[in-house]
């Protein structure tokens, strides 16, 4: 059983300290068999916020009015099997284009999809950073545990107690590199690489067991391909016209 890992790094900053956290994760990634990734960075990349006006768009076409990055993220969200997330704390929440993101890549499948979202069942880990000890690192955690739950993914908490929920890491300063002292965060990004790796083959082996028990919402790509054949009306108010 193969399993594809998408390793997304969500600093802004083209030099960061999410990348070091991040290349541990892919340590642990690589230490499993029969496992390839590819990484995306958001730094350089440009995500416009949901204007939430050209929702009708989305839900007939599948893809975003506004032209911008976002189309290659969906990309690559769609080709992963499993994910490991590397996010800055910004505010004490995501950076602003991990939110944007986020909110369209929601926006733009439960609209196609009428709310009725596949089952993507991607096993995702988070791993957070911060300059202060306690400087919010948890809600952004939390944001991202609640974004896995939203677009119907699986959390891949950490191995306690190096992390629990996710990996937190505390960069001392602002400087790509600090994090460095942060020994713990590093090991426990290993194994939350590892851990996503093994959690990913896991279920696509149970998706495949027991395959003729499970609908279509299981198998996202037969539902991107029936979706594409069909060309339905769009109306703004089809929760009150359509049994849900
Ligand atoms: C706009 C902005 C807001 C920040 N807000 C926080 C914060 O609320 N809490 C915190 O611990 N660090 C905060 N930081 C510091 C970054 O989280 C820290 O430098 C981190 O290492 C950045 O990740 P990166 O190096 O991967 O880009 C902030 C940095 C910036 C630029």
């Amino acid at each position: 059983m193969s399993a594809k890992i998408l390793l997304i790094n969500g600093s802004p900053r083209p030099q960061n300290n999410s990348s070091y956290l991040l290349d541990k994760a892919r340590e642990g990634v690589l230490s499993v068999s029969d496992v390839e990734y590819k990484l995306f960075e958001f730094s350089g990349r440009t995500f416009h916020g949901c204007k939430g006006t050209c929702t009708a768009y989305c839900m007939k076409n599948g893809t975003y009015s506004q032209k911008d990055d976002l189309q290659e993220f969906m990309e690559l969200y769609l080709w992963a099997d499993g994910i490991v997330w590397a996010v800055p704390t910004y505010h004490a929440g995501p950076p602003a284009q991990v939110k944007a993101a986020l909110d369209r890549l929601g926006n733009v499948m439960s609209s196609y999809f009428k709310m009725k979202l596949p089952r993507f069942n991607k096993p995702t880990g988070i791993i957070v950073t911060g300059s202060s000890r306690y400087g919010g690192q948890e809600y952004v955690v939390d944001f991202m545990l609640q974004s896995i739950t939203t677009t119907r993914n699986l959390i891949v908490g950490g191995e306690s107690p190096k992390a629990n929920m996710g990996v937190v890491g505390y960069a001392s300063t602002w400087e790509p590199g600090s994090i460095l002292e942060d020994t713990v965060s590093l090991e426990a990004s290993v194994e939350m690489g590892r851990n996503v790796a093994l959690t990913t083959k896991i279920i696509k082996a149970g998706i495949e067991e027991i395959a003729p028990e499970l609908s279509e919402r299981y198998f996202p790509d037969r539902m991107f391909e029936a979706r594409r054949g069909r060309d339905e009306d769009i109306d703004m108010a089809w929760q009150k016209k359509e049994s849900l």
